[in-house]
Protein backbone atom coordinates (compact mmCIF):
# COMPACT_ATOMS: atom_id res chain seq x y z
CA UNK A 1 0.00 0.00 0.00
CA UNK A 2 1.32 3.51 -1.09
CA UNK A 3 1.85 6.18 1.70
CA UNK A 4 -1.29 8.19 0.59
CA UNK A 5 -3.42 5.30 1.15
CA UNK A 6 -2.69 4.86 4.39
CA UNK A 7 -2.97 7.92 5.48
CA UNK A 8 -6.17 8.25 3.61
CA UNK A 9 -8.24 5.51 5.29
CA UNK A 10 -7.19 7.00 8.82
CA UNK A 11 -8.46 10.19 7.48
CA UNK A 12 -11.79 8.69 6.45
CA UNK A 13 -12.52 7.12 9.75
CA UNK A 14 -12.09 10.58 11.28
CA UNK A 15 -13.28 12.82 9.20
CA UNK A 16 -15.81 14.19 10.96
CA UNK A 17 -13.82 15.09 14.23
CA UNK A 18 -11.11 16.33 12.20
CA UNK A 19 -13.69 18.98 10.57
CA UNK A 20 -14.91 20.15 14.45
CA UNK A 21 -11.33 19.77 15.84
CA UNK A 22 -10.07 22.35 12.77
CA UNK A 23 -13.11 24.57 14.17
CA UNK A 24 -11.63 24.32 17.62
CA UNK A 25 -8.14 24.86 16.68
CA UNK A 26 -9.26 28.38 14.94
CA UNK A 27 -11.20 29.62 18.03
CA UNK A 28 -8.14 28.86 20.28
CA UNK A 29 -6.01 30.70 18.09
CA UNK A 30 -8.39 33.88 18.48
CA UNK A 31 -7.01 36.55 20.94
CA UNK A 32 -8.75 40.31 20.41
CA UNK A 33 -5.10 40.89 20.21
CA UNK A 34 -5.71 40.33 16.14
CA UNK A 35 -2.26 40.48 15.36
CA UNK A 36 -1.80 37.44 17.38
CA UNK A 37 -4.05 35.03 14.72
CA UNK A 38 -2.70 36.86 12.03
CA UNK A 39 1.12 35.73 12.65
CA UNK A 40 -0.07 32.01 13.76
CA UNK A 41 -2.48 31.78 11.46
CA UNK A 42 -0.18 32.52 8.59
CA UNK A 43 1.38 29.09 9.69
CA UNK A 44 -1.70 27.98 10.87
CA UNK A 45 -3.55 27.51 8.07
CA UNK A 46 -0.93 27.33 5.84
CA UNK A 47 -1.85 23.55 5.11
CA UNK A 48 0.45 21.26 7.17
CA UNK A 49 -0.46 17.47 7.67
CA UNK A 50 -2.41 17.24 10.91
CA UNK A 51 -0.88 14.28 11.95
CA UNK A 52 -0.79 15.24 15.86
CA UNK A 53 -4.62 15.82 16.15
CA UNK A 54 -4.80 12.77 13.58
CA UNK A 55 -3.30 10.68 15.95
CA UNK A 56 -5.39 12.01 18.85
CA UNK A 57 -9.06 11.18 17.34
CA UNK A 58 -7.90 7.67 16.03
CA UNK A 59 -6.16 6.54 19.44
CA UNK A 60 -9.53 8.12 21.13
CA UNK A 61 -11.57 6.00 18.87
CA UNK A 62 -9.40 3.42 19.54
CA UNK A 63 -9.83 3.66 23.58
CA UNK A 64 -13.85 4.35 23.42
CA UNK A 65 -13.04 7.92 24.53
CA UNK A 66 -16.50 9.45 23.43
CA UNK A 67 -15.99 12.73 25.49
CA UNK A 68 -15.88 15.98 23.54
CA UNK A 69 -12.65 16.82 25.33
CA UNK A 70 -11.24 14.14 23.21
CA UNK A 71 -11.84 17.49 20.36
CA UNK A 72 -10.52 19.80 22.20
CA UNK A 73 -7.05 17.88 23.20
CA UNK A 74 -6.74 16.71 19.82
CA UNK A 75 -6.92 20.68 18.66
CA UNK A 76 -4.03 21.09 21.38
CA UNK A 77 -2.10 19.28 20.13
CA UNK A 78 -1.52 20.87 16.58
CA UNK A 79 -1.74 24.39 18.57
CA UNK A 80 1.84 23.10 20.86
CA UNK A 81 3.20 21.88 16.97
CA UNK A 82 2.05 25.21 15.70
CA UNK A 83 4.02 27.34 18.86
CA UNK A 84 7.10 24.71 17.98
CA UNK A 85 6.84 25.52 14.65
CA UNK A 86 6.81 29.41 14.79
CA UNK A 87 9.72 28.97 17.07
CA UNK A 88 11.69 27.03 15.42
CA UNK A 89 11.74 29.04 12.21
CA UNK A 90 12.94 31.61 14.39
CA UNK A 91 16.04 29.14 15.91
CA UNK A 92 16.50 27.65 12.53
CA UNK A 93 16.61 30.62 10.63
CA UNK A 94 14.00 28.59 8.18
CA UNK A 95 13.06 31.03 5.60
CA UNK A 96 10.04 28.58 4.02
CA UNK A 97 7.28 26.51 6.27
CA UNK A 98 4.71 24.97 4.11
CA UNK A 99 5.46 25.90 0.98
CA UNK A 100 5.29 29.84 2.01
CA UNK A 101 7.60 32.14 3.78
CA UNK A 102 8.12 31.85 7.31
CA UNK A 103 6.21 33.77 9.74
CA UNK A 104 8.82 35.58 11.20
CA UNK A 105 9.87 36.55 7.13
CA UNK A 106 6.95 39.03 6.98
CA UNK A 107 6.33 39.95 10.78
CA UNK A 108 9.96 39.38 12.52
CA UNK A 109 11.34 37.05 14.80
CA UNK A 110 10.16 38.80 17.97
CA UNK A 111 6.28 38.69 16.79
CA UNK A 112 6.85 34.94 15.44
CA UNK A 113 8.34 34.00 18.89
CA UNK A 114 5.63 35.83 21.08
CA UNK A 115 2.43 34.54 19.07
CA UNK A 116 4.41 31.23 19.70
CA UNK A 117 4.29 31.48 23.44
CA UNK A 118 0.92 32.48 23.10
CA UNK A 119 -0.12 28.95 21.24
CA UNK A 120 1.73 27.49 24.53
CA UNK A 121 -0.47 29.04 26.47
CA UNK A 122 -3.71 29.07 25.11
CA UNK A 123 -2.74 25.07 24.61
CA UNK A 124 -2.34 25.04 28.34
CA UNK A 125 -5.03 27.19 29.05
CA UNK A 126 -7.04 24.80 27.16
CA UNK A 127 -6.17 21.79 28.48
CA UNK A 128 -6.69 22.77 32.00
CA UNK A 129 -10.36 23.89 31.64
CA UNK A 130 -10.84 20.41 30.55
CA UNK A 131 -10.37 19.50 34.32
CA UNK A 132 -9.01 16.73 33.71
CA UNK A 133 -5.52 16.90 36.33
CA UNK A 134 -3.75 13.80 34.13
CA UNK A 135 -3.92 15.52 31.33
CA UNK A 136 -2.52 18.82 32.37
CA UNK A 137 0.14 17.20 34.18
CA UNK A 138 1.23 14.86 31.43
CA UNK A 139 1.09 18.32 28.88
CA UNK A 140 3.17 19.98 31.87
CA UNK A 141 5.91 17.32 31.81
CA UNK A 142 5.59 16.93 27.64
CA UNK A 143 6.39 20.82 27.25
CA UNK A 144 8.88 20.49 29.68
CA UNK A 145 10.74 17.85 27.85
CA UNK A 146 9.98 19.77 24.78
CA UNK A 147 11.77 22.96 25.71
CA UNK A 148 14.68 20.73 27.16
CA UNK A 149 14.99 18.94 23.70
CA UNK A 150 15.35 22.69 22.05
CA UNK A 151 18.17 24.11 23.99
CA UNK A 152 19.90 20.69 24.06
CA UNK A 153 19.54 20.94 20.22
CA UNK A 154 20.70 24.68 20.21
CA UNK A 155 23.81 24.10 22.27
CA UNK A 156 25.03 21.24 19.87
CA UNK A 157 24.28 22.69 16.85
CA UNK A 158 27.53 23.93 15.02
CA UNK A 159 29.41 21.36 16.87
CA UNK A 160 30.62 18.45 14.52
CA UNK A 161 29.90 15.34 16.61
CA UNK A 162 28.88 12.23 15.27
CA UNK A 163 27.04 11.18 18.06
CA UNK A 164 24.10 9.21 17.78
CA UNK A 165 23.22 9.34 21.66
CA UNK A 166 22.76 13.25 21.77
CA UNK A 167 20.95 12.89 18.64
CA UNK A 168 18.45 10.86 20.22
CA UNK A 169 18.42 12.64 23.40
CA UNK A 170 17.40 15.62 21.43
CA UNK A 171 14.59 14.25 19.09
CA UNK A 172 13.38 12.37 22.12
CA UNK A 173 12.39 15.71 23.46
CA UNK A 174 11.95 17.98 21.05
CA UNK A 175 9.53 15.52 18.55
CA UNK A 176 8.51 12.36 20.28
CA UNK A 177 7.43 13.92 23.67
CA UNK A 178 4.61 15.63 21.79
CA UNK A 179 3.60 13.19 19.68
CA UNK A 180 3.63 10.54 22.73
CA UNK A 181 1.37 12.97 24.42
CA UNK A 182 -0.75 12.94 21.34
CA UNK A 183 -1.03 9.60 21.31
CA UNK A 184 -1.63 9.08 25.11
CA UNK A 185 -3.91 11.59 26.27
CA UNK A 186 -6.38 9.78 24.00
CA UNK A 187 -6.16 7.13 27.37
CA UNK A 188 -7.76 9.28 29.88
CA UNK A 189 -11.13 7.60 29.94
CA UNK A 190 -8.81 3.68 29.95
CA UNK A 191 -6.21 4.60 32.25
CA UNK A 192 -4.60 0.97 31.43
CA UNK A 193 -4.06 1.98 27.83
CA UNK A 194 -2.30 5.20 28.46
CA UNK A 195 0.85 3.64 29.01
CA UNK A 196 0.74 1.31 25.48
CA UNK A 197 -0.57 4.43 23.43
CA UNK A 198 2.31 6.68 25.25
CA UNK A 199 4.89 4.02 23.83
CA UNK A 200 3.42 3.87 20.42
CA UNK A 201 3.61 7.62 19.96
CA UNK A 202 6.86 7.45 21.28
CA UNK A 203 8.81 5.28 19.21
CA UNK A 204 6.40 6.86 16.46
CA UNK A 205 7.84 10.21 17.06
CA UNK A 206 11.44 9.03 16.81
CA UNK A 207 10.71 7.32 13.57
CA UNK A 208 9.16 10.79 12.47
CA UNK A 209 11.49 12.88 13.16
CA UNK A 210 14.21 10.64 11.64
CA UNK A 211 12.68 10.94 8.29
CA UNK A 212 11.96 14.52 8.40
CA UNK A 213 15.74 14.40 8.80
CA UNK A 214 16.20 12.39 5.92
CA UNK A 215 13.45 14.45 3.64
CA UNK A 216 15.90 17.48 4.84
CA UNK A 217 19.08 16.05 2.86
CA UNK A 218 17.38 15.44 0.03
CA UNK A 219 18.77 17.51 -2.51
CA UNK A 220 16.76 20.67 -3.64
CA UNK A 221 15.05 20.44 -7.75
CA UNK A 222 15.58 24.09 -8.32
CA UNK A 223 18.54 26.82 -7.72
CA UNK A 224 19.06 28.40 -4.58
CA UNK A 225 16.66 28.95 -1.36
CA UNK A 226 13.67 27.66 -2.51
CA UNK A 227 10.64 25.59 -0.98
CA UNK A 228 11.44 21.45 -1.28
CA UNK A 229 8.67 18.88 -1.40
CA UNK A 230 7.93 19.34 2.68
CA UNK A 231 7.58 23.32 1.87
CA UNK A 232 11.03 24.09 4.01
CA UNK A 233 14.40 24.59 2.74
CA UNK A 234 15.94 21.45 2.02
CA UNK A 235 19.70 21.32 3.81
CA UNK A 236 18.53 23.60 6.16
CA UNK A 237 20.53 20.78 9.13
CA UNK A 238 23.63 21.09 6.93
CA UNK A 239 23.38 24.80 6.55
CA UNK A 240 23.06 25.14 10.58
CA UNK A 241 25.41 22.80 11.36
CA UNK A 242 22.56 20.34 13.02
CA UNK A 243 24.28 16.42 13.04
CA UNK A 244 21.17 14.49 12.07
CA UNK A 245 21.17 10.55 11.51
CA UNK A 246 21.45 11.06 8.45
CA UNK A 247 24.38 13.56 8.45
CA UNK A 248 25.95 11.31 11.18
CA UNK A 249 25.73 7.82 8.92
CA UNK A 250 27.01 9.76 5.63
CA UNK A 251 30.14 11.11 7.92
CA UNK A 252 30.81 7.55 9.20
CA UNK A 253 31.17 5.76 5.91
CA UNK A 254 32.24 8.36 3.90
CA UNK A 255 35.69 9.79 5.85
CA UNK A 256 36.29 12.32 3.23
CA UNK A 257 33.04 13.91 3.84
CA UNK A 258 33.76 13.52 7.75
CA UNK A 259 36.56 15.61 7.43
CA UNK A 260 35.27 18.02 5.27
CA UNK A 261 32.20 18.94 7.57
CA UNK A 262 34.69 19.06 10.47
CA UNK A 263 36.10 21.85 8.89
CA UNK A 264 33.07 23.88 7.67
CA UNK A 265 31.73 23.64 11.43
CA UNK A 266 35.08 24.85 12.53
CA UNK A 267 34.95 27.68 10.28
CA UNK A 268 31.35 28.37 11.43
CA UNK A 269 28.22 27.83 10.15
CA UNK A 270 26.04 28.46 8.12
CA UNK A 271 27.50 26.38 5.53
CA UNK A 272 27.38 28.21 2.25
CA UNK A 273 24.88 27.92 -0.56
CA UNK A 274 27.45 26.14 -3.55
CA UNK A 275 28.78 23.69 -0.50
CA UNK A 276 25.01 22.60 0.50
CA UNK A 277 24.34 22.36 -3.03
CA UNK A 278 27.25 20.27 -3.45
CA UNK A 279 27.43 17.94 -0.71
CA UNK A 280 23.79 17.16 -0.18
CA UNK A 281 23.64 14.42 -3.49
CA UNK A 282 27.20 12.65 -2.28
CA UNK A 283 25.20 12.26 1.06
CA UNK A 284 21.98 11.32 -1.03
CA UNK A 285 23.74 9.04 -3.29
CA UNK A 286 26.39 7.40 -0.25
CA UNK A 287 23.29 5.33 0.96
CA UNK A 288 23.26 7.12 4.71
CA UNK A 289 19.30 8.43 3.86
CA UNK A 290 18.43 4.10 3.17
CA UNK A 291 20.30 3.64 6.48
CA UNK A 292 18.50 6.21 8.62
CA UNK A 293 15.03 5.00 7.50
CA UNK A 294 15.83 0.99 8.32
CA UNK A 295 15.95 2.86 11.96
CA UNK A 296 12.92 4.94 11.52
CA UNK A 297 11.84 1.26 10.33
CA UNK A 298 12.68 -0.14 13.62
CA UNK A 299 10.61 2.42 15.31
CA UNK A 300 7.74 2.12 13.58
CA UNK A 301 7.92 -2.06 14.34
CA UNK A 302 8.37 -0.89 17.87
CA UNK A 303 5.32 1.62 17.73
CA UNK A 304 3.10 -0.91 16.19
CA UNK A 305 4.09 -3.78 18.49
CA UNK A 306 2.84 -1.49 21.29
CA UNK A 307 -0.60 -1.12 20.10
CA UNK A 308 -1.00 -5.47 20.39
CA UNK A 309 -3.41 -4.62 24.20
CA UNK A 310 -5.67 -2.40 22.04
CA UNK A 311 -8.76 -4.30 21.33
CA UNK A 312 -9.20 -4.79 17.43
CA UNK A 313 -11.18 -2.26 15.49
CA UNK A 314 -11.00 0.25 12.35
CA UNK A 315 -9.55 2.50 14.68
CA UNK A 316 -6.37 -0.27 15.75
CA UNK A 317 -5.93 -0.62 12.07
CA UNK A 318 -6.03 3.03 10.94
CA UNK A 319 -3.20 3.59 13.80
CA UNK A 320 -0.77 0.90 12.31
CA UNK A 321 -1.71 2.54 8.75
CA UNK A 322 -0.62 6.23 9.94
CA UNK A 323 2.47 4.33 11.69
CA UNK A 324 3.66 3.32 8.45
CA UNK A 325 2.94 5.85 6.59
CA UNK A 326 5.78 7.82 8.72
CA UNK A 327 7.77 5.80 6.92
CA UNK A 328 6.29 5.71 3.68
CA UNK A 329 5.92 9.44 3.13
CA UNK A 330 9.52 9.66 2.48
CA UNK A 331 9.86 7.23 -0.18
C1 LIG B 1 7.51 19.20 11.16
O1 LIG B 1 6.34 18.52 11.49
C2 LIG B 1 8.33 19.37 12.39
C3 LIG B 1 8.81 18.12 12.97
C4 LIG B 1 8.59 17.80 14.19
C5 LIG B 1 9.59 17.23 12.16
P1 LIG B 1 5.30 18.04 10.40
O2 LIG B 1 6.02 17.22 9.37
O3 LIG B 1 4.16 17.39 11.08
O4 LIG B 1 4.87 19.39 9.71
P2 LIG B 1 3.45 19.82 9.12
O5 LIG B 1 2.55 20.05 10.28
O6 LIG B 1 2.94 18.73 8.23
O7 LIG B 1 3.75 21.08 8.36
C1 LIG C 1 11.66 19.77 14.45
O1 LIG C 1 12.92 19.80 13.95
C2 LIG C 1 11.57 20.81 15.48
C3 LIG C 1 10.23 20.92 16.05
C4 LIG C 1 9.85 20.19 17.03
C5 LIG C 1 9.37 21.96 15.46
P1 LIG C 1 13.27 20.47 12.58
O2 LIG C 1 14.00 21.73 12.77
O3 LIG C 1 13.90 19.43 11.73
O4 LIG C 1 11.86 20.82 11.99
P2 LIG C 1 11.64 21.43 10.57
O5 LIG C 1 12.35 20.53 9.58
O6 LIG C 1 12.20 22.83 10.57
O7 LIG C 1 10.15 21.38 10.42
MG1 LIG D 1 13.68 23.58 11.71
MG1 LIG E 1 13.64 19.18 9.69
Amino acid sequence: MGAAALIEQALRLVADDLATTERHFAELLASEITVIPEVAGHVAFAGGKRFRPLLTLLAAEAAGFEEPERLTVAAVGELLHTATLLHDDVIDEGEFRRGRPAARMGFGNGMAVLSGDYCLARALQAVAYTGRDVAVRSLADCVTRMAEGEVAQLHGAGCFQLDREHYRRVIDRKTAALIAWCASVAGLVAPRLVEPLRRFGHQLGHAFQIVDDVLDVRPAAGHGRTPGHAGKDPGQDLREGKMTLPLILACEHDPELRDELRALLEAGPPVDEATVGRLLPRIQDGGAPERALAVAREHVDHAVRALHVLPPSPAHDALVGAAYYVVHRSL
